[in-house]
């Protein structure tokens, strides 16, 4: 039987729609929460995601505001940036999107963050509260699989999860989560030795590697959950033909031949979803939770910071 989709879109409305209620709530005492999001330089995927994040924040009745700021940008005026934030009170979180011009020294930025008003959950402080499985802003793509996982009521505890990819912003992150909510956690990386064979031990498969359709169905055991946390461009009819479904392949093509490209994750659906139990489709999987999550730490910010009770 063909695997089941994690229809992320469908559990990303739902959650926004409980963070919509709850801001109504705040709002009506006096408090809006507020994100301001930081983009610096002319990335054409990272303007499609901040873009995204701003227009949820305005959907859910957030205030949200946008700083854009040339490629040639140096880590001081960041830096200024990031502090003259941190000292406004109606702003609750602060999100540097990542990856930052080469001259930027990324982690003093993201140090520079008031870890309350964090809300991607890279701050040391958050990084090391999440290790200790203390109360924290945690990544917001991470928090999400798990959302997900929890919303179709898929079973954690015990299972075997296996990460594939040690990024600080996925990764990393995941295994944790994981680890607290009693998975044994396997976390692989390209040295790892035999890597389908440790995939396929897994119960739950999160393939966060950034390759595109590397992972296929030799990675994966019969009826696992595969998370595919991946987002990247595919521009060959012919690999489009090789590795999504028959039924998909149509409307594959007609996004290439339109737009130069159609988005696929780190998994190859073809095969895939021939093996596992459930899987997470590209678009429309881990990427709305992500949105959701953002939307929640922001709420969650607000609350800890300036709330009530
Ligand atoms: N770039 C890719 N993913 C993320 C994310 O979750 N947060 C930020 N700030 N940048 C990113």
């Amino acid at each position: 039987m063909p695997a089941q989709i994690l229809n992320g879109t469908l559990v990303g409305e739902a959650l926004k729609q409980d963070v919509a209620a709850r801001a109504a709530k705040l709002i009506a005492q006096g408090l809006q929460p507020g994100l301001a999001v930081v983009i610096v330089g002319d990335n054409a995927a990272s303007k499609v995601y901040v873009g995204s994040k701003v227009k949820a924040c305005q959907a859910l009745g957030l205030h949200s505001e946008k700083h854009e700021l040339p490629a040639s940008t140096t880590t001081d005026e960041l830096l200024a940036l990031v502090q003259s934030l941190n000292a406004r009170n109606e702003i609750d979180g602060i999100l540097v999107q990542l990856p930052l011009p080469p001259q930027i020294e990324t982690r003093r930025i993201l140090e520079a963050i008031d870890p309350l008003k964090d809300v991607d959950g890279f701050h040391a402080i958050n990084v090391g509260r999440l290790s200790q499985g203390e109360d924290a802003l945690t990544p917001c793509t991470p928090t999400g699989v798990i959302a997900l996982l929890d919303h179709y009521q898929i079973p954690i505890a015990g299972q075997h999860a296996v990460v594939i990819g040690r990024s600080d912003i996925v990764g990393k992150p995941q295994a944790m989560l994981l680890l607290h909510r009693h998975a044994t956690v396997t976390i692989c990386h390209s040295r790892t030795k035999d890597l389908p064979a440790v995939a396929r031990t897994a119960d739950i498969l999160v393939a966060a590697i950034g390759r595109t359709a590397m992972v296929t169905g030799d990675y994966v055991k019969e009826g696992a959950v595969v998370i595919d946390v991946g987002i990247n461009n595919l521009t060959s009819p012919d690999e489009a033909r090789r590795v999504f479904p028959d039924a998909e392949i149509p409307q594959r093509l007609e996004g290439i031949a339109k737009r130069g490209y159609t988005l696929i994750g780190d998994v190859e659906p073809r095969s895939v979803i021939e093996k596992a139990g459930w899987f997470t489709p590209v678009p429309g999987g881990v990427g709305p939770l992500t949105i959701a999550m953002l939307m929640q730490n922001t709420l969650k910010a607000a609350v800890m910071r300036r709330g009530k009770a």
